[in-house]
């Protein structure tokens, strides 16, 4: 469990693959007075990561590990999270996998976005899939994350209306900038603020 005492900041991590703005939206909710969180430590598996060049933006500290050995990654990513007393970790469009040792480490402290009404729709192509499906609604999930694919239990959705006229690229950009008002609501909710 994560908890927030006193006025003390919960020290983050944010995991990022891509572009950032999950990462973004989480550092302006960092800086908002009263915000629980602080952004200690950005990662990125990437690094051309769009999302890094906020770290230099923002002074926060940010590092690119090589998940083609996946083990050493995580070890590293462990020594920095101890290092920095990381108390929640933000997975941000984070594409890879984090193995059920790494997850043990951190139980009930990470979190992930995904792009769809969870359970439906877990993994990759979420918008294509709604729509191919005719699905009316779509949307976003905060979930905890466990060792199965966007499985955890999950903190807080937030439907999107999908029109007639959507196109997976239309909707995704519609349900981003739902995602980027429900991840910091998702932190004050398992806060209990
Ligand atoms: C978001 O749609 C998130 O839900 C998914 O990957 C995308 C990342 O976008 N997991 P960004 O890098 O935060 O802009």
């Amino acid at each position: 469990m994560v908890q927030s005492i006193g006025t003390k900041k919960i020290k983050c991590a944010v995991l990022i693959s891509g572009t950032g703005s999950n990462l973004k939206s989480l550092i302006q909710f960092s800086k908002k007075k009263n915000s629980p969180i602080s952004i200690e430590l950005i990662i990125s598996d990437n690094f051309k990561s769009k999302g890094l060049q906020l770290g230099k933006i923002y002074k926060i500290s940010n590092k690119v590990f090589n998940f083609k050995k996946k083990i050493v990654a995580e070890k590293k990513m462990i020594y920095e999270m101890k290092n920095k007393k990381i108390k929640l970790i933000c997975l941000a469009g984070f594409m890879k996998i984090l193995s059920k040792e790494f997850i043990k480490n951190f139980k009930g402290k990470i979190l992930n976005i995904h792009p769809s009404l969870l359970p439906k729709y877990k993994g990759l192509n979420t918008h294509q899939r709604a729509i191919l499906n005719k699905e009316k609604y779509s949307g976003c999930t905060v979930h905890f994350v466990n060792s199965k694919l966007d499985s955890g239990k999950i903190i807080l959705q937030k439907k999107v209306r999908i029109s007639n006229s959507d196109t997976a690229k239309s909707l995704a950009k519609k349900i981003l900038s739902q995602e980027h008002k429900l991840y910091p609501k998702a932190i004050r909710k398992i806060l209990n603020l």
